[in-house]
């Protein structure tokens, strides 16, 4: 999916030393602050070159994951689900999520069950189809209240388990980007489950990665565009690709972005999981959330939910 409306969290008050949430997170070593704050300022700032608007979230002290706002919701058309977090120290994250969507005029919605936001969510490019992950930090009954929430007859949406504590996240293995290719690391998955996503996407356009590029968090990538000399370019943003996936993408015509994420991958995280979705209306920017002043913020609701139903 090609993102087009991007939320962010500074990493203030990143570390990776209070408590080990997943595999990847060994503490040995805290956070090099001033170097983390560097690779999210530099992806930003990528960012800004690209045709996407960013929003951001103010980070709160001591909740050193809030960088990884993946988590922290997500979002299909005006609809927000909250994250319900299963992993007990980011819990009190999801009360700002919820006021950032409420505030921003999203129908904000709580979840009884476990489900980590756009980490364990994401659609394909067309956006007819959702896929959930679980095994590690999302219930696979979540999917009854995301469906019972979100459900629209061209929306189909897919249950996908984790095999891998390394892979704990369906945005660490699985990566649907523009013309409706995905990026996938098979080993993450079963055989079932594999070909659930072949099925969908057709074989041929699911990129699969290699041992390396996985461990390289190419899965965690983010798909923009961006306009260089009049043209619009596809483009990738990732922590690091092999020279292979590199060749195999530009041979598919999409550009390629690195940008280091070294100090995130600490935690856990990569370029993903540092943004959220907010496209609603597809990212179609049907007006401005900057523009939401309290006097009339219930009539831009009711006129977004107007030009929704234009569509
Ligand atoms: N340390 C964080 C956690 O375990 C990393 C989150 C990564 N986010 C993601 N969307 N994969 O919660």
């Amino acid at each position: 999916m090609i993102f087009k409306n991007i939320l962010m969290c500074k990493p203030k008050y990143f570390d990776v030393v209070h408590y080990k949430l997943n595999s990847h997170m060994l503490m040995q070593r805290d956070v090099n602050i001033s170097k983390s704050m560097t690779q999210w300022v530099s992806l930003k700032h990528k960012l800004d070159d690209c045709l996407v608007d960013l929003k951001f979230v103010k980070p709160k002290k001591n909740l050193v994951d809030m960088v990884f706002v993946a988590n922290g919701g997500l979002v299909y058309k005006n609809k927000a689900l909250v994250a319900n977090f299963s992993a007990i120290p980011r819990q009190p994250e999801s009360k700002y999520y919820y006021k950032f969507f409420d505030k921003h005029g999203f129908d904000t919605y709580d979840l009884e069950t476990n489900f980590e936001g756009a980490g364990d969510g994401l659609f394909s490019h067309d956006h007819h189809n959702l896929w959930l992950g679980y095994g590690f930090r999302s219930d696979l009954d979540a999917r009854n209240e995301v469906s019972d929430i979100i459900s629209e007859p061209n929306l189909n949406i897919h249950s996908l388990k984790l095999e891998k504590e390394n892979f704990y996240h369906l945005d660490t293995c699985f990566c649907p980007i523009g013309h409706n290719h995905v990026l996938i690391y098979p080993k993450a998955f079963d055989t079932e489950n594999l070909y659930k996503i072949y099925d969908v996407f057709g074989e041929r356009n699911c990129i699969q990665v290699s041992d390396e590029d996985a461990n390289n968090f190419a899965c965690n990538s983010i798909c923009v565009e961006k306009n260089i000399g009049g043209i619009n370019y596809t483009t990738i943003i990732g922590n690091k690709f092999s020279e292979q996936l590199k060749n195999t993408l530009y041979y598919l015509d999409y550009e390629v972005i690195e940008n280091d994420m070294s100090e995130f991958l600490l935690s856990g995280g990569s370029t993903k999981c540092c943004i959220l979705s907010l496209d609603y209306g597809f990212g179609n920017r049907m007006f401005d959330v900057d523009n939401i002043v309290d006097e009339n913020y219930y009539e831009m609701r009711e006129m977004r939910t107007y030009r929704y139903n234009d569509i």
